[in-house]
């Protein structure tokens, strides 16, 4: 069991129908001290409100911190700037797992156990085959993640320590192996299997882009690359889906249906579908001289259209992600000779009107991770529809590793929210020959 490192800084008081409630106060080792609200409802009969949660801290955690004012990202102390130049992606699934770098012996022991669960049972190909073609990579991976808990009963056991481990290895391990199937199937192209003397991101890329017909090489410039958007995506504290992922699993579900749930919640073009909106919108927009009149319906309150990979519910700044994204766009974009890119041009140039803006700079609304990504993940060669199962990839340590933390939390509890009714009082039925 884990145990609280929350430390008591005092009380507030609060004052509600003329009685006043002491609520304790607690900090953690960064970020806002919180106040303890769980005893409120009990003493006081009073609920909080709080729709979308915006002030509110569901859970301690020792994983990943944000200071969104300052754009800040940690993942277990490390800044995501260093973690994406020096580091790679397997590492920081270690790091973000253990809450340590890995020596030398603990890398090459964690390298194993993925690599050795990188395949998937041969029956999941036909259940791939039960999809249209022309289904949404997405939908695809919502349905084969849950159905990976029909095939593998000996890690579905959350009491049990090891199967959790095991669980949390055949997720990483296998989540490159069903994405790049998805995207085999839409091809009409034979599934590739793992190649275990390639590197995470190397095998990944082979299962995807070979055919048996030819040879194929991994370009490492290309690798690197991806293998950075990887870890730029693969922890972001209590986000809508790593959210949902506790909550499936406060309940006790087993792993897959865990990370299936996840999967489903960042399909939303609000969260982990805003890449491939990005890009969409890169490309309606079409030429530089036509970026005022979007920028124009961003700001305009009668029209529901928003800029899309602009602004983040806690990055007040500009987002750390992005910037380690739009580095890596430009080396992708140099290495295969788009030096001239047209939608990289119309993001440049609609990013510096954005932040020159008026509207922008109010209301602190700067490029996400989401801006630059499409750009970068189309020329690495993935369709648009593709874009939001990478990122489903990559955030599966991140989601496993805070699901691992939240059955470890002795002050673990089943989610579950309560509300405001504003719905009819108690009245009689009417049968329904007297309406
Ligand atoms: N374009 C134009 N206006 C915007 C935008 C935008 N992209 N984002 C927010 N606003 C305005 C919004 O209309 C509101 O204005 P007003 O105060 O006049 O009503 C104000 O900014 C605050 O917006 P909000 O909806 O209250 O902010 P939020 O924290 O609830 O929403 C968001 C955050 C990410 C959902 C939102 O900024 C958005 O929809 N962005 C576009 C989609 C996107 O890029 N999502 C990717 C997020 S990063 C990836 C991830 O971590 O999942």
């Amino acid at each position: 069991m884990r145990e609280s490192k929350i430390k008591p800084v005092g009380s507030a008081t609060l004052t509600y129908n003329n009685k006043s409630y002491e609520l304790p106060a607690f900090s953690g080792t960064e970020g806002p001290e919180v106040l303890d609200i769980r005893k409120l409802y009990g003493d006081a009969d009073v609920f909080t409100y709080d729709p979308g949660f915006t002030s509110t801290a569901s859970c301690e955690s020792d994983i990943t911190f944000i200071d969104g004012d300052k754009g800040i990202l940690l993942y277990r102390g490390y800044s995501i700037d260093q973690l994406a130049e020096h580091s790679n992606f397997l590492e920081v699934c270690y790091l973000l797992l253990h809450g340590e770098l890995p020596s030398k012996a603990e890398m090459a022991k964690f390298d194993k156990a993925i690599t050795f669960h990188t395949m998937v049972h041969e029956q999941l190909a036909q259940f791939f085959r039960g999809f249209r073609r022309d289904a949404h990579p997405m939908a695809v991976m919502c349905g084969v993640v849950g159905a990976l808990s029909a095939f593998y009963h000996d890690s579905t056991d959350i009491n049990d320590r090891r199967q959790r481990e095991i669980a949390s290895h055949r997720l990483i391990a296998k989540m490159p192996t069903l994405a790049a199937m998805a995207y085999k199937y839409s091809m009409g192209q034979p599934f590739v299997y793992p190649l275990n003397t390639l590197g995470y991101t190397e095998n990944f890329l082979r299962m995807t882009f070979s055919v048996p017909a030819e040879e194929y090489k991994v370009n490492p410039v290309l690798a690197k690359a991806l293998d950075t958007i990887f870890i730029l995506h693969a922890d972001h504290e209590q986000n809508a889906s790593t959210s949902t992922v506790r909550l499936a699993g406060s309940s006790g579900a087993n792993p897959f249906a865990c990370i299936a749930a996840g999967i489903a919640c960042l399909w939303g073009p609000a969260h982990g579908g805003a890449n491939e909106a990005a890009l969409k919108m890169l490309e309606e927009i079409g030429t530089v001289d036509r970026i005022p009149e979007y920028v124009k319906k961003a700001k305009d309150p009668d029209d529901n259209f928003r800029l899309s990979g602009f602004g983040h519910r806690v990055y007040k700044n500009y987002d750390p992600r992005a910037k380690a994204m739009q580095i890596q766009c430009h080396k992708v974009l140099d290495e295969i000779g788009h030096h001239d890119d047209p939608t990289l041009k119309i993001a440049v140039a609609l990013e510096k009107i954005a932040l020159e803006d008026d509207y922008f700079v109010q209301r602190k609304l700067y490029p996400n991770i989401d801006f630059y990504s499409g750009i970068t993940l189309r020329a690495l060669g993935f369709p648009t529809s593709m874009f939001t199962a990478l990122f489903a990839l990559a955030r599966t340590v991140g989601w496993i590793a805070q699901w691992k933390e939240m059955l470890e939390d002795p002050h673990q509890k089943i989610g579950r929210p309560r509300q405001i009714y504003t719905g009819k009082q108690q009245r009689d039925y009417t049968p329904l020959t007297k309406r």
